[in-house]
């Protein structure tokens, strides 16, 4: 018999006990659920609602049901089942149940002053804390082996790109730091989270308060809230945090998305410029010489999925009356899914990165890659008076001289240059070498190395 059972005259069906069981979902909260109760129960005691010994026992046998489900003696697993046999609604349930069952009626005192309501509230936040604790670290992890291949690569160039094509050479290193970067905001986004995920809405009760006169600083001080949702109605109706955790979910896959699809790029046989660890690659089942990215495209793959779980949450969210509706229980499977999803393609992310191999010859023996100096010799052009609007024009004729011709822009004759500016002297060659354009570089967060070695010793000291 379910809990509520009392004002009932037939049972649930259990085609409708099965369709709404979130027991297979939230069973995983258990260990928020109990350390809540057991929180719950202490402060009833001091605030004299049960007595100390009750509230020891309900404590004392919380835990045993804890230490239970962990040796796999109490199976919360159990599916909702078809043969009539009672199945608890959710994680609550099952193990209030099971606290009646070991003490009997006292185990029914746990409840007083409390609602399920405020409860999965409460372990949804709980749960939340700790995942956002778990992210940071996988983040952190992920950004470390970011920073020690650039560091391994500092002097590596490569081509950086804009619209997919070549643009101007840059420092491996940077590029790499870029995305150490993007994963610093997602960091920051998830700590700010944090602020208004670390509240306690327990002791909201079902949505309007308890007439008992508990004390709700006690319980949130107790389970480490840095407050309470003070508002009972607001406590039991939002799931705004979690919206926002699964909206930095999203934008932290976007970016490891755009990882993953630069090492499938990268590690194209047309790139050919990394080549990725054979732990986190396969092969084709037909074709033999395959070694495929699945890693990354999995990672790039998973992506579309924790934006399902966003939008899964809002489109849940939209419009619904306040205070509680059991809408909200559909909202735990996107987190769950979101936040797992995110931290096995964090941890997944961070070996690929550590096992890369960088082809550092690729570009710097390739006869035309000097063609990326465009934009230096239009800076030359510049320096010696020329408006950068013509200079931008010359270079272009002197490139499109050197694509017809097969010719690097180094191979070109200086007789050749001047034919199209007469402001082309013996320096030029200086100015086209790939090692020149990183080093001539001066402004801040720019590609030079001595932009970039600050950029490594910052992250470094900051990763420590
Ligand atoms: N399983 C429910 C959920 O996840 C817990 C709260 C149920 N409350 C209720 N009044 N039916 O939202």
């Amino acid at each position: 018999m379910p809990l509520w059972n009392g004002r009932f005259r037939t049972r649930l069906d259990p085609v409708a006990l099965e369709f709404s069981s979130s027991l297979a979902v939230d069973q995983r909260l258990y260990r928020e659920d109990i350390a809540g109760s057991i929180a719950h129960a202490a402060m009833l005691a001091t605030c004299r609602i049960i007595s100390l010994k009750e509230s020891l026992r309900i404590q004392k046998a919380l835990k045993q049901i804890l230490r239970e489900i962990e040796s796999g003696k109490f199976l919360l697993k159990s599916a909702p089942s078809r043969n009539g046999r009672f199945v608890a609604e959710d994680v609550h349930m099952a193990i209030e149940q099971r606290l009646i069952k070991k003490i009997g009626s006292v185990g029914g005192k746990l409840h007083t002053g409390r609602s399920r309501n405020d409860q999965i509230a409460l372990d949804e936040r709980m749960y939340l804390r700790t995942c956002i604790g778990d992210l940071d670290a996988l983040l952190r992890k992920f950004q470390s082996e970011c920073l020690k291949k650039a560091e391994a690569h500092q002097s590596v160039i490569m081509p950086g790109y804009t619209h997919l094509q070549r643009a101007q050479p840059v420092l491996f290193a940077h590029h790499l730091l870029a995305h150490v970067s993007m994963l610093q905001r997602d960091r920051e986004r998830f700590e700010d989270c944090l602020r208004r995920v670390n509240r306690s809405p327990l002791g909201a009760g079902a949505l309007a308060g308890t007439s008992f006169k508990i004390d709700r600083r006690r319980t949130a001080s107790a389970l480490g809230f840095v407050g309470i949702i003070e508002n009972s109605i607001d406590a039991v109706s939002d799931r705004d945090v979690q919206i926002e955790f699964l909206s930095a979910c999203a934008i932290t896959m976007m970016h490891l998305s755009r990882f993953a699809e630069e090492l499938v790029l990268w590690s194209s046989h047309e790139w050919n410029f990394i080549e990725i660890g054979d732990a986190y690659t396969t092969g084709s089942s037909i074709m033999p010489q395959k070694k495929n990215p699945d890693m990354a495209e999995l990672v790039r793959g998973k992506t579309g999925r924790v934006y399902g779980d966003l939008l899964a949450l809002l489109t849940v969210m939209k419009g619904l009356p306040l205070a509680y509706n059991r809408d909200l229980q559909e909202g735990k499977e996107p987190v769950f899914d979101a936040a797992d999803t995110l931290q096995s393609c964090l941890e997944i992310c961070a070996k690929m990165t550590r096992s890369i191999h960088v082809n550092r010859k690729r570009f710097e023996s390739e006869p035309q890659a000097d063609l990326l100096l465009a934009t230096e010799l239009a800076d030359y052009l510049v320096r010696k008076g020329m408006p950068f609007r013509n200079a931008h024009a010359v270079v272009g004729r002197v490139v499109t001289e050197c694509i017809s011709k097969h010719l690097s822009l180094k191979e070109l004759s200086l007789r050749s240059y001047q034919r199209h500016s007469k402001l082309f002297g013996k320096d030029l060659w200086r100015v086209i070498s790939l090692e020149a354009s990183i080093a001539n570089k001066k402004s801040e967060g720019s590609t030079s190395h001595v932009e970039v070695r600050k950029a490594l010793k910052k992250w470094k000291a900051f990763l420590r």
